[in-house]
């Protein structure tokens, strides 16, 4: 009987706590959708088809390393330390690219912009 007699009183201040327990769920939401929308770029399709056109062809894990094939590549290059998330274009990775490497079938600048900018947003395996 008690607890209904408060419940039926404070019905608008329970319901005000309700809402505003919401509202801090809800915020907690947005923040994190906000983050995730900077992410323009992502490993499995700005990065990967770029390695397996041009590079597991002789990447393949056995004598020329890194381990570019599909399995392996994210581990191969983090991991490796051929990219540097403080300064993209002084990575390894990069580096050996803009070298012309592989001079048979060098890189676009638009690839190579799509691999800078995917070390830029932190290097994910996204
Ligand atoms: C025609 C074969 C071939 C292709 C295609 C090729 N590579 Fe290579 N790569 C090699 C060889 C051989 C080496 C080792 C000699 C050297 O450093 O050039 C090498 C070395 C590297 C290295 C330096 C490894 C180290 O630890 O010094 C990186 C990084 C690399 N390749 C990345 C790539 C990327 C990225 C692609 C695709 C865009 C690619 N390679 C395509 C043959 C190839």
């Amino acid at each position: 009987m008690m607890v209904q007699k408060i419940i039926k009183r404070n019905w608008l201040l329970l319901l005000f706590m309700g809402l505003t327990s919401l509202q801090a769920c809800y915020y907690d939401v947005v923040i994190e959708a906000g983050e995730a929308t900077t992410q323009t770029r992502s490993f499995s399709s700005d990065v990967l088809p770029i390695l397996k056109s041009t590079c597991v062809s002789c990447h393949e894990g056995t004598t020329t390393l890194p381990d570019l094939r599909d399995a392996n590549a994210y581990k191969s290059i983090v991991r490796g330390n051929y990219v540097s998330v403080s300064d993209p274009e002084n990575s390894a990775l990069i580096q050996k690219i803009r070298s012309g490497h592989p001079y048979s079938n060098a890189l676009t600048e638009s690839e190579i912009q799509r691999i800078v900018g995917w070390i830029k947003e932190g290097a994910q395996n996204n």
